[in-house]
């Protein structure tokens, strides 16, 4: 595998007395979109905050394209690309105006893409900042953002003020960018937005990172459902690796959740009680989301 493009291992972050970040490690490589998602307050926009260069951190280290984003933050500034969730315009300039602004400090130029990413966000770029809804603030610097061509690009919740059909823009344009083998960090709260996109996650609580892996892996440790109607009074409370048996609607149905590594045998077993009805269902991130944060199932 290449050298990751964001590395960063045990860092923290203390504000004052308050610890806002204890032990935060992961990496993201070229090619990837990695989401970092967990509730507000987590400690999300502050990590992202000391990958920007903007407040150090005080433990622990972070790199980018290997180099220290304390130290070496303007090197890297050249080749990130960067959207924060609360977008602050100048409220006299034009929408067009800051993005073009925008581009400039960036030392790139307004191109045919950014008139494209201009249409297709549907964005009038003639009307002054201060007249501008959240969502459409989030779009002037979403096409700043994508108009770059950067190497990294770090969004922070970037979708809170967009509407669906926008967010669906977005979430194209970000998958483009990694089939161009771009590194992408998406950091959100919206679980269906990272589960569509993201090949690996990382879970932060607390200022803590509690897991990361692709979404197979994790859904691994976690259970399947099962709502089952059975041919016989088969008691499906005896068998391995189940949990939370409830009584169905109909006679002999169940509902009950399965540890992943019982499920063939449960299955074997509850095929020679004749099976009239079968449902399963995977956990979905929410489910998965639920079981690291209150450590209930
Ligand atoms: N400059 C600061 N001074 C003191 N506390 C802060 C500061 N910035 C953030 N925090 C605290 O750090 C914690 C993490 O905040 P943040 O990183 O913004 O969370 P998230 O982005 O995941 O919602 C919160 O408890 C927040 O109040
Ligand atoms: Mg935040």
């Amino acid at each position: 595998m290449t050298d990751p493009v964001l590395q960063i291992n045990h860092l923290q972050k203390k504000f004052g007395h308050f610890q806002a970040l204890k032990d935060i490690t992961f990496d993201v490589h070229s090619g990837e979109v990695f989401g970092f998602i967990g509730p507000n307050g987590a400690g999300k926009s502050t990590t992202i905050r000391v990958l920007l260069g903007l407040i150090r951190a005080t433990g622990g280290t972070a790199s980018i394209f290997g180099q220290n984003v304390w130290t070496d933050s303007v090197a890297i500034h050249q080749r990130l690309a960067y959207v924060p969730g609360d977008v602050y315009l100048w409220p006299n300039l034009t929408g067009g105006e800051i993005i073009d602004l925008l581009l400039k400090m960036n030392g790139t130029a307004h191109s045919a893409k950014t008139d494209d990413l201009i249409q297709q966000f549907g964005l009038d770029p003639t009307k002054k900042a201060r007249t501008y809804s959240k969502g459409n603030r989030q779009k002037v610097a979403l096409i700043a953002a994508f108009s770059q061509d950067a190497d990294f690009y770090i969004f922070d919740e970037p979708t809170s003020g967009l509407d669906p059909l926008n967010e669906r823009i977005f979430q194209d344009a970000v998958m483009a960018l990694k089939q161009q083998g771009k590194a992408v960090l998406l950091s959100s709260h919206i679980l269906s937005e990272v589960e569509r996109m993201c090949d690996r996650i990382g879970i932060i609580r607390e200022g803590q990172i509690i897991e990361t892996g692709s979404l197979a892996d994790m859904r691994h440790l976690t259970r399947t459902m099962v709502t089952v109607t059975l041919g016989d009074d088969f008691d499906v409370a005896t068998l391995p690796g189940v949990h939370g048996v409830e009584a169905g609607h109909a006679p002999h149905e169940w509902q009950f959740s399965v540890e992943a590594e019982h499920l063939s045998t449960v299955m074997a077993t509850l095929g020679q009680h004749h099976i009239a009805a079968l449902q399963s269902t995977p956990p979905t991130l929410e489910d998965l989301f639920m079981h690291y944060y209150t450590g209930k199932e």
